[in-house]
């Protein structure tokens, strides 16, 4: 009986635990103006050798006009082949990799794109539209990004490759890296 007892404190105090830390995640009051990074949630919402670090968010924060996270690759890694409408700004904090960049809006597919080769120190903009992939092609070190956006939540077209017509790529929106705050919100929002 006192075996039973024990156990559903536990369990309640396991619920308490979980729903005070969930909610601070998400939550955008209390939360202090000055933040140690390394303290930040991160995760790699299910794609192999990511770590993102939503440091000023939509979703989780609120943000109207940009968007800031901390991506980290592992060697090999890399994003998808995408395309969004907002303007994007990348700071390589640590690392090198290559960006792949179809600026040829001619053809009715992303086609070939350029290689430019990004390194530690050096900072890289997508313009608006340009189909671009990240890739961590450095297989002795993670490359390391601070990477701004405008204009959350992004509205994103992924290409299986460089030749699928623009019609065919997969839209994503809105995408959110915290979806699960959102979530939250209108579950609060019912109460
Ligand atoms: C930031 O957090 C890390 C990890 O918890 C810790 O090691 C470091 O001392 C913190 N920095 C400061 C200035 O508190
Ligand atoms: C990055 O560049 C800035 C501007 O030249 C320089 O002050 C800084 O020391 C550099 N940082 C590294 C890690 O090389």
């Amino acid at each position: 009986m006192a075996m039973k007892k024990l156990r559903s404190i536990f369990t309640l105090a396991f619920i308490i635990f979980v729903s005070v830390t969930e909610a601070s995640r998400c939550s955008i009051t209390g939360i202090p103006l000055v933040r140690n990074i390394s303290e930040l949630p991160q995760d790699s919402y299910g794609r192999p050798g990511l770590s993102h670090i939503t440091v000023a968010g939509a979703a989780l924060h609120g943000m109207k006009e940009i968007e800031v996270w901390l991506q980290t690759f592992a060697p090999g890694s890399h994003t998808p082949i995408h395309r969004h409408s907002c303007e994007e700004v990348f700071v390589v904090l640590k690392g090198s990799g290559t960006a792949y960049l179809a600026s040829d809006s001619v053809h009715r597919y992303p086609g070939k794109p350029q290689e430019l080769h990004i390194f530690s120190n050096s900072t890289f903009r997508i313009p608006v539209n340009d189909a671009h992939q990240i890739w961590n092609t450095n297989e002795h070190e993670d490359l390391q990004l601070l990477v701004v956006i405008s204009r959350p939540p992004a509205k994103i077209f992924i290409y299986e490759d460089w030749f699928m017509p623009h019609t065919a790529a997969r839209l994503k929106y809105p995408y959110y890296w915290d979806e699960e705050c959102l979530l939250e919100e209108s579950i609060k929002d019912e109460l």
